[in-house]
């Protein structure tokens, strides 16, 4: 492979996005997931609702915004899996490997978040069976905790469900970009919003809306701790999927004539408005039946089959909402795969079925921890709890920010100016001045600060 090829541009070796709207749907469908519908809610619920909203929004754009341009930068221009981009970019801008580095952190985050993410994901789909065979009727809060107890408690069960969901997302990455990813989010981004409309007319219709809203939009600050501005930025990084190498990979296969600045803007409003709005489904509901929203990680799972379960035809609504979790969820784990396999295919020669088999069924195994988390070895903690806990933490809330801050320090000090400007020629001078600033000064001051904060020495 040449390192050397300046300004001229590389191809992907495994094709390029068909469109702007494919590229633009890949990655909503990739930042829209789990995060949005079933973390970031509990989140809010735990931190006291508005004022961690309003932190939350400004880490999307302070933060979010300069880094999610800077990785998609740095994947059209090194066309590679995130690790050898960041290997070529490095030798060609500073003559140094070590960029790879940063690259290889992206990539472990997203192995340990897929891992358990597909455990989660496998929930929804059993919530989404259960709803379809009626067995989410006639419960009370005990039966909820019951179910939702004996799904956790079953490391069978679970692992049932973790093996399909993964199973479905190596299948479809198997099959590449254009018949495999555009295809799978072509008909599922659509769903999604379809149905989660759907859910928020249900939830103005039934449950208590402006309570839900109140607890959204109307900021206590008297809730907000560092811990809960850390906990405002992680989930800032983990619902763009930021810092692991999956926006800078989706940005290899973007054709070259694209703006990044304006398809940047796109994918950021979506994936706010989707978590806003998944808010305004959920809080309200949880108001009306008088639920808590301090529920953590089973906020939905318990809270929404029994509001669903206490209106004629709510199991409609429950499948619809569980299944489109799981089309949220699916559309999120092809990127977190993505990467790996593409680092297989590039630097072993394997083929895409195969290295899509190899890193799943890895990945795969480590879930089985996440799963033992909850039953078999739930006394088993240490640091933040559970080893699922501990997986959450550290690849949210420290390999994501640590390896977005060094994309965008990449992006934005070692990368020539020219460079960074040809990659931004669509937009005025003021635009990519904005963005160098905020990725050079804002972006990495805002991590750095949020950092030492958490960790207690501001
Ligand atoms: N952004 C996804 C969500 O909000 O559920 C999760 C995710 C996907 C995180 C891809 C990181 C990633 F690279």
């Amino acid at each position: 492979m040449n390192n050397h090829q300046g300004n001229q541009e590389r191809f992907s070796l495994h094709g390029q996005w068909s469109s702007r709207m494919t590229f633009i749907l890949a990655v909503t469908g990739s930042a829209i997931g789990l995060g949005n519908i079933w973390k970031f809610p509990y989140i809010a619920g735990d931190n006291g609702g508005g004022a961690f909203v309003l932190i939350y929004l400004i880490c999307i754009f302070v933060i979010g915004f300069p880094i999610m341009v800077s990785e998609i930068m740095i994947g059209r221009k090194g066309r590679r899996n995130p690790i050898t981009s960041m290997k070529i970019l490095g030798l060609e801008e500073q003559g140094s490997e070590n960029w790879k580095w940063v690259g290889l952190i992206g990539l472990m985050a997203g192995f340990i978040i897929l891992s358990y993410y597909s455990v989660i994901a496998g929930w929804t789909l059993h919530y989404f069976k259960m709803s379809l065979l009626g067995e989410l009727s006639n419960l009370n809060s005990e039966s909820v905790q019951t179910i939702f107890g004996e799904l956790t408690g079953s490391a069978i069960t679970q692992l049932m469900y973790h093996t399909a969901f993964m199973a479905i997302t190596v299948a479809i990455i198997a099959k590449g970009i254009k018949d495999g990813l555009e295809r799978a989010v072509k008909l599922m981004m659509p769903g999604l919003l379809f149905i989660l409309i759907v859910l928020l007319f249900y939830s103005i219709l039934q449950g208590d809306f402006m309570a839900g809203v109140n607890f959204l939009l109307m900021p206590d600050f008297t809730k907000i701790t560092s811990q809960s501005v850390l906990a405002a930025m992680g989930q800032a990084f983990f619902t763009l999927s930021l810092g692991m190498g999956c926006i800078v990979m989706y940005g290899a296969y973007l054709p070259k004539n694209e703006s990044i600045i304006g398809t940047t803007t796109t994918i950021i409003f979506c994936d706010t408005i989707i978590a806003l709005l998944a808010g305004l489904v959920i809080f309200p509901i949880v108001f009306q039946f008088g639920l808590k929203p301090t529920d953590g990680p089973g906020l939905i799972f318990l809270t929404l089959p029994l509001a669903f379960n206490e209106i004629t035809g709510g199991y409609i609504f429950s499948g619809l909402f569980f299944i489109l979790l799981a089309f949220a969820a699916i559309t999120s784990a092809l990127s977190l795969l993505e990467p790996s396999v593409a680092w297989m295919i590039e630097n072993k020669n394997y083929s895409r079925g195969k290295s899509a088999l190899i890193i799943g069924v890895l990945i795969w195994l480590l879930g089985f921890l996440s799963i033992f988390s909850f039953n078999i070895l739930s006394g088993f903690t240490f640091w933040k709890g559970t080893l699922f806990d501990n997986f959450d933490y550290l690849a949210s809330n420290i390999l994501l920010p640590l390896s977005g801050l060094l994309f965008t320090i990449f992006a934005s000090w070692i990368m020539k100016k020219e460079n960074s400007i040809e990659e931004l020629s669509d937009v005025s001078r003021r635009v990519y001045k904005l963005w160098r600033f905020g990725a050079r000064y804002i972006a990495p001051i805002g991590v750095i600060l949020v950092f030492l904060n958490a960790i207690g020495i501001i």
